[in-house]
C-alpha cells in the first residue's frame, strides 16, 4: 500500500478542480459561512445572547475566595441577617451566592474579620489604575485566554477591572458578551479624537500664521464628541467592564498612517494612554487589560505603550521560542525608531527627550506540558531569566470542554467536571494569577515608596 501522495493523475485532479476565484468568490464563501452560522444559531448552538455568570457555592467562597472556614463563614451570614444569605436548589442544600453577593461579603468580612486575614487585595492609594498589555504576534499563543483569565482572576480577587480588546478578531469582546456595532463602539473613535485634536492645535497654528486651517472631516469632526466612558459597557461580570472590538476596528491600521501622514507631529502612540488618563478611566479602575492582535500593527503599538505590564505569552517549542525571540527584536526596532525620531526634535529644540519604560515585562509559558516540553522550558529559562515568569501555565482540558456559554475555568461550574481535573486546572490558572499579582504588588509598592520619598 503506497502512502496516499503517490500516482495522483493530474486529470483526475484537474476534474474535480473548481474555477479560480475572484474576489467576489470571497463574498461567496463568506455567504456560506454566515447561513452555516445562523444555522447553528437557530439550533441553539450560539454563543451569543445574553450572558449569565453561574453561582459561586459556600464551598468555592470560602475555599478560594474569602479565607474562612466554612462553619465560621456560616455563622456569620446567621449573626448578619442582613447580609446575602444565599440560594439552595434543594431545602437545606449547599448555599450559592452571585459575584456581587460575594464581593458585599468580602468587603463585610474586610470590615468586621480579623485584621491579620487579606480580605482586600493590595492597591496603595491616589496611584492610577495598571495598564497590562498581552502581546505577541505569534497567533494563537494563549494571549487571549491568558489575558481573560487573569481579569477574572482579578475580578475575583476583588479588584475593578476593564478589559480593552485591541484585536478585530473580537474574541475578548465575545467570552465578556459584548455587543459591538460598527467601529464607533471600539477604540477606533478615541484614536481619531486624539488625531483631531492634533490637527485643531496645528490648525491654530496655521491661522497664526496666516495660513488657511486644514479641513476637519466627517469622521474626525464626529470622534471629537466621544469619549471613553461611552464606549464601556457593562459585562455578566460586575466588576469587569469592556470596550469591545469587532471586524471594523481593523480599518484603523489602513486610517492611522494615512492620518500620520497628513499630521507629522501626531504622536500616535500616545492616543490611547492620553485618551484613557484625560477621561479618568484610570482613577475609576484598578487593572486595565489589553488583549491585542497577532501582529505589531499600530493598534498593538498603541496598547503596548499604555502598558505599565508587559505580558508575553508563549509556548516552549522551539517555533514559538524563536518567534518570540523576533517579536522581542521588532518590539526594540519599532520603539527606538520612534524615540529616537522624537528625540531628534527635542534635542534641536533644547527640549528633554522621551524614551518609552515598562514597570515590567514577562514572557509567560502557556498550554505547558511537563511531560513533553520540560526539558525546553528548562532551556527558555536558563537563558530569559527573570524574564520569562516562573510559573508555566498548564494545558488543560476545562479550557476547550468549559463549551458554548462558558468561556474558561472561573466560569465553569465545578459539579460539569471531575474533581481532580477542575482542581488541577484552577490550580495552574491561580498560580499563573499569583505569579501576576507579585509583579503587580511589586510594581505598585515600588510606585508607592517613590511617590512618598518624593513627598517627604
Ligand atoms: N492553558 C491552556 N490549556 C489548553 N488550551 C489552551 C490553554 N490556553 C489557551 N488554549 C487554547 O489555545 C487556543 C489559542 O488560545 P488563544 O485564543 O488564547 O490564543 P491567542 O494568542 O489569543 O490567539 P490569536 O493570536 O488568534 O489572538 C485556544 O483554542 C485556547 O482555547
Ligand atoms: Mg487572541
Amino acid at each position: 500500500m503506497l502512502p496516499p501522495y503517490f500516482n495522483i493523475d493530474p486529470d483526475a485532479a484537474l476534474a474535480e478542480l473548481d474555477a479560480p476565484v475572484s474576489s467576489a468568490g470571497f463574498a461567496n464563501i463568506a455567504g456560506a459561512c454566515a447561513q452555516g452560522r445562523n444555522d447553528l444559531a437557530s439550533r441553539g448552538l450560539n454563543a451569543e445572547g445574553q450572558k449569565t455568570l453561574r453561582l459561586f457555592s459556600t464551598w468555592e467562597i470560602t475555599r478560594y475566595l474569602i479565607p474562612v472556614a466554612q462553619a465560621h463563614f456560616r455563622r456569620v451570614l446567621k449573626a448578619n441577617p442582613d447580609l446575602p444569605q444565599g440560594t439552595s436548589e434543594t431545602e437545606g442544600g449547599a448555599k450559592w451566592f452571585t459575584l456581587d453577593e460575594v464581593l458585599r461579603l468580602r468587603a463585610h468580612f474586610a470590615q468586621e474579620g480579623s485584621k491579620a486575614k487579606e480580605y482586600l487585595p493590595y492597591r496603595p492609594a491616589g496611584l492610577p489604575a495598571k495598564m497590562v498589555a498581552v502581546a505577541n504576534f505569534k497567533g494563537g499563543v494563549g494571549k487571549t485566554s491568558t489575558a481573560a483569565h487573569l481579569a477574572m482572576s482579578a475580578a475575583l480577587d476583588g479588584y475593578k477591572v476593564l478589559v480593552i480588546d485591541l484585536d478585530s478578531q473580537g474574541s475578548m469582546t465575545s467570552i465578556f458578551g459584548g455587543k459591538v456595532e460598527d467601529e464607533w463602539q471600539t477604540m477606533f473613535p478615541l484614536l481619531a479624537r486624539h488625531y483631531a485634536e492634533h490637527l485643531q492645535s496645528d490648525n491654530q497654528r496655521r491661522v497664526d500664521r496666516g495660513e488657511a486651517p486644514v479641513p476637519m472631516d466627517d469622521t474626525l469632526t464626529e470622534a471629537l464628541g466621544v469619549g471613553t466612558r461611552d464606549l464601556i459597557q457593562s459585562t455578566h461580570w460586575p466588576n469587569i467592564d469592556l470596550i469591545g472590538a469587532q471586524l471594523n476596528l481593523y480599518w484603523a491600521e489602513f486610517q492611522i498612517p494615512v492620518w500620520r501622514m497628513a499630521g507629522r507631529g501626531w504622536k500616535l502612540w500616545d492616543a490611547l494612554t492620553d485618551r484613557l488618563e484625560a477621561d479618568g478611566v484610570l482613577d475609576s479602575y484598578d487593572l486595565i487589560f489589553i488583549d491585542t492582535p497577532p501582529a505589531l500593527g499600530y493598534l498593538t503599538i498603541n496598547g503596548l505603550a499604555a502598558a505599565d505590564i508587559l505580558l508575553v505569552p508563549l509556548g516552549a517549542s522551539f517555533l514559538e521560542f524563536d518567534s518570540t525571540g523576533r517579536f522581542f527584536d521588532m518590539l526594540h526596532s519599532t520603539f527606538a525608531s520612534i524615540e529616537e525620531g522624537e528625540n531628534i526634535a527635542a534635542r534641536a529644540l533644547g527640549r528633554p527627550e522621551m524614551a518609552f519604560e515598562w514597570d515590567a515585562v514577562r514572557a509567560v509559558l502557556t498550554r505547558h506540558d511537563e511531560s513533553q516540553q520540560a526539558e525546553l522550558a528548562a532551556l527558555m529559562q536558563a537563558y530569559l531569566g527573570k524574564t520569562l515568569s516562573p510559573h508555566r501555565q498548564g494545558f488543560t482540558a476545562l479550557i476547550g470542554q468549559a463549551g458554548e456559554q462558558v468561556s474558561g475555568i472561573y466560569e465553569a461550574d465545578y459539579r460539569d467536571f471531575n474533581r481532580e481535573t477542575y482542581a488541577r486546572g484552577r490550580e495552574t490558572f491561580d498560580a499563573t494569577y499569583a505569579a501576576f499579582k507579585k509583579l503587580l504588588l511589586g510594581v505598585w509598592r515600588r510606585d508607592e515608596l517613590a511617590q512618598r520619598e518624593a513627598a517627604e
